[in-house]
């Protein structure tokens, strides 16, 4: 393992890639006497200019001169495509919100986006934004119970979905008495039910002009549902204000250029498919390629061919995955037109960042944030030495450091472990969770925003991920609660008691396994295992799926009762047991 040394720019030097001078131009620098209006200025925000971010991707970068460049290459799974250029993206999101606006949709509400990659997915998330609607994406892949969890928690008014994901929505819809509109964007033939109506992009008439609502910086915008250790997920709401940061930090961190091709391979439905797969990108004026179809490193390379794609944001577990296919389908692609990558959602491990500057001639950068900080907020920079491990350091703007888990000072000696804190008040910081001012109020302690997230700095200012303060299960950069798989798991009329914890895995980093209880009556079997993985799946997801089952006596607990998970992750990761102390005896 190279853990910790240093990859200098000097390494990059590629004889293919034109060398051009990073946006940030260099971090200590960019970081003096840095203030967030300089992206404020940039944005036109003072000169009266709208504030709201879907006028911002499009309305404004058509105003730029570039009404007629693409924003949107769009592939599916079949190789179809669709090209829309900012002019497109312009009126057919007016189109979307004026549609949206005459059915009763109004400022402030909820609009779930319940979609596949396909292009109405993009242009819908701007509509909605331009209505002064909440948009509220969640994964397509997500069952009727995780989609019904977060529909009721944010009382959501419309659902804009397809046809495949309709019987998932009306088995929700059940429950939901606050959904008043399915919108369903490829009906076609089908026959559709009340309250649910078709949409078709293609022939509504477009709305050439439309009088965006005119949202404050402190508008509600974006409603992201992220999981924690403890209840259902918590709904992350953002303002529209995050452009301010989520501009800068695409410019400065992901290096976008004008003429760049861009590509995040995440889905719309976490976060870092709205913050840089949407927001990012087009406020930059820049274009983004989509592919709507799952991994194959034959069809990423040929994807990343084909578009000729120079700026890349992935994930470590996308990457490992592309590291065990080896070089031989690398070098069957020209991949020459990259010249940066950058990655996220987990730690990238050192390996990985030596591999892909072998296989692609560029090391991917680590970057670090949540769906809470709403934009990057520790990254390693173009330009800046890579420690290979290293998260890199706060973006210009951001403060950063290593907290006492105790009393949350800030610890100054380098190499101790602690609580990762910023100083709140960034623009794309959550402004709470949804229904949930509790839960919002333990994110903060001694004036510090609270990560949940363990960490080092070390002499030079780089910071490392250590691991997570809670329970929460991070397989393939997906967040996944421990107590939403517990409470799927104990609807099976076969388990008494459940426990849900991560389970280290070679190329998801980590994967849901479940211990459970059986009912009187019951016995374990590898049928019964089968069955109640595919329980699980089918109400909340393939992610949050566990991937083993045992079948256990009982479960730890304390004297108090509470199962502690603590002790069964540990069991997993062969790491010590911690103080069991407080464990009741069997
Ligand atoms: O635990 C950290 C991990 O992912 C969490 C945030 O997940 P989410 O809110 O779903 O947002 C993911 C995309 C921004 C963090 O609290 N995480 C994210 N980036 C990294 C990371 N862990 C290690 N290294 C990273 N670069």
């Amino acid at each position: 393992m190279r853990n910790g040394e240093t990859i200098g720019p000097a390494l990059l030097e590629l004889p293919r890639t034109e060398v051009r001078p990073p946006n940030i131009g260099s971090w200590e620098e960019a970081r003096k006497g840095f203030a967030w209006s300089v992206a404020e200025r940039e944005l036109g925000w003072g000169r009266g200019d709208p504030v709201n971010i879907g006028w911002n991707l499009s309305d404004r970068i058509c105003r730029l001169g570039r009404a007629q460049k693409p924003a949107l290459v769009w592939e599916g799974a079949e190789g179809q495509e669709r090209c829309y250029t900012f002019d497109d993206l312009r009126v057919l999101s007016n189109t979307m919100a004026a549609w949206l606006g005459e059915r009763g949709v109004g400022p402030g509400e909820r609009v779930c986006l319940f979609l596949d990659r396909v292009p109405e997915l993009y242009l819908a998330f701007v509509g909605i934004l331009k209505l002064g609607a909440v948009v509220q994406p969640l994964f397509s892949a997500f069952g009727e119970e995780s989609l019904a969890t977060r529909l009721l928690d944010a009382g959501t008014c419309c659902v804009v979905t397809q046809r495949k994901h309709l019987p998932k929505v009306r088995r929700a819809r059940t429950l939901l008495p606050d959904l008043r509109l399915v919108v369903v964007v490829d009906a076609g033939d089908a026959k559709l039910g009340e309250g649910e109506v078709a949409f078709d992009l293609d022939a509504e008439p477009r709305v050439e002009s439309y009088e965006v609502f005119p949202a404050q910086p402190e508008t509600p915008s974006v409603l992201h549902y992220t999981s924690g250790t403890t209840g259902q997920p918590k709904g992350a709401q953002h303002v529209h204000r995050s452009l301010v940061s989520q501009f800068l930090t695409t410019k400065w961190v992901l290096d976008l250029k004008e003429d760049d091709v861009y590509w995040c391979n995440a889905d719309p439905g976490w976060v870092t498919g709205t913050s840089y797969g949407i927001i990012g990108p087009w406020s930059n004026g820049v274009t983004q390629v989509v592919l709507d179809a799952g991994f194959g490193a034959e069809r990423w390379y040929s994807f990343l061919e084909k578009r000729r794609v120079t700026v890349w944001y992935s994930a470590p577990t996308a990457i490992r995955l592309l590291m065990k296919e080896g070089l031989v389908p690398v070098r069957r692609h020209d991949l020459s037109a990259l010249r940066h990558l950058a990655s996220v959602g987990e730690p990238l491990n050192p390996e990985a960042v030596h591999w892909s500057r072998d296989a692609y001639g560029l090391p991917f950068h680590d970057t670090f944030w949540q769906t809470e900080t709403g934009c990057i907020v520790v990254s390693n920079y173009p330009g800046m030495p890579i420690k290979a491990g290293s998260m890199g350091k706060p973006f210009p703007g951001i403060t950063a450091a290593i907290l006492d888990l105790k009393t949350f000072e800030p610890i100054a000696e380098p190499g101790r472990v602690g609580m990762i804190g910023l100083v709140p008040g960034w623009p794309s910081m959550i402004r709470g969770y949804w229904n949930n001012p509790a839960g919002y109020a333990k994110k903060f302690a001694n004036g510090w925003y609270l990560t949940g997230d363990r960490g080092t700095v070390d002499a030079d200012g780089y910071f490392w991920f250590v691991g997570r303060d809670d329970d929460v299960i991070n397989t393939g950069g997906h967040l996944v609660g421990p107590f939403e798989v517990e409470s799927a798991l104990l609807e099976h009329p076969a388990v008494a008691e459940s426990a849900a914890v991560a389970k280290p895995d070679p190329v998801n980093m980590e994967v849901v396994k479940a211990f459970v209880t059986l009912k009187p009556g019951r016995e374990a079997s590898p049928d019964l295992e089968l069955e109640i993985m595919n329980f699980v799946r089918k109400r909340l997801s393939p992610i949050a799926m566990p991937q083993e089952i045992a079948f256990v006596p009982s479960l730890p607990r304390t004297r108090s009762g509470k199962i502690v998970r603590r002790v069964l992750r540990a069991q997993e990761f062969g790491e010590p047991l911690g103080d069991v102390s407080t464990l009741m005896e069997d």
